[in-house]
């Protein structure tokens, strides 16, 4: 299985500073294949991303992802934008239950279930992010919370998990510049690769990317562990001299 390295942007960029990150990232990108990259981008620079892929061959390999859905199909939800429309603007990909999305938004485990779903019914990969709080890990309670997480997407949407991804995100690692060690990393996602084999026999499909605080520096003990199949990475996407080392980290 190809290792996933995903770029999360977050609410950052402007039409001019995407156009030269994907510039100097395009030209780091030739012969890549052995790892599968993405960038989930503001939905406002979708249409931006796809035209810049028209035009610079060298993106062609880039997979293009959200960093939200709704899980309505359509209709009166203003500011809403549903899985087709991800679809129609070219999205593989789609962020779901991102931390800061369940912190600032009050999302639920449930409501990320739907969303989850939303995105399967169309054919979009969802990227489900699970991670524990500071507080919830010095509690000793951080199996219970990924477990309780993935379990409500698990429930909502049966076999239909062997087509997403899972990204552990601690959330004390988000944005902070520190990280678990590889070792308590992998000892997350062993517990989630389990879970996953508990639900359905393709559990070997489904990829468990590690996102907090990944960098040029740390990549490459994280993504050597054996459960590590990939990484989100925020702020260190933005930086395309960052986000191709993480890359060429992904690639050993
Ligand atoms: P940082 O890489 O900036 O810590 O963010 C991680 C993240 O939240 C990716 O979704």
């Amino acid at each position: 299985m190809k290792k996933l390295i995903a770029g999360n942007w977050k609410m950052n960029g402007s039409l001019a500073a995407n156009e030269s990150l994907l510039h100097a990232l395009a030209e780091g990108l030739a012969d890549e294949a052995a790892s599968e990259i993405a960038i989930c981008v503001p939905a406002v620079y979708l249409a931006q991303v796809q035209s810049l892929k028209k035009t610079v061959a060298r993106l062609a390999p880039l997979g293009v992802g959200a960093q939200d859905v709704s899980a309505q199909l359509e209709g009166a939800y203003t500011g809403e934008i549903s899985a087709r429309m991800l679809l129609d603007m070219g999205c593989r990909y789609v962020i779901v239950g991102h931390s800061e999305r369940r912190q600032y938004h009050a999302e639920t485990d449930v409501l990320v279930a739907e969303k989850t779903r939303a995105a399967l019914g169309v054919g979009i990969t969802p990227i489900v992010c699970v991670g524990e709080t500071l507080m919830e890990r010095e509690a000793g309670y951080t199996e219970e919370v990924v477990k309780r997480q993935l379990a409500a997407v698990v429930h909502a949407n049966g076999h239909c998990i062997s087509e997403i991804v899972v990204a552990y995100e601690p959330v004390w690692a988000i944005g902070t510049g520190k990280t678990p060690s590889p070792e308590d990393a992998q000892s997350v996602h062993a517990v989630l690769r389990a879970q996953l084999k508990a639900a359905t026999d393709q559990f070997s499909r489904v990829r468990i990317l590690y996102g907090g605080s990944m960098n040029a520096t740390n990549a490459s003990a994280l993504l050597a562990q054996p459960d590590i199949d990939g990484g989100l990475i925020g702020g260190a996407s933005l930086k395309s001299v960052d986000f191709l080392k993480i890359i060429a980290a992904a690639q050993v």
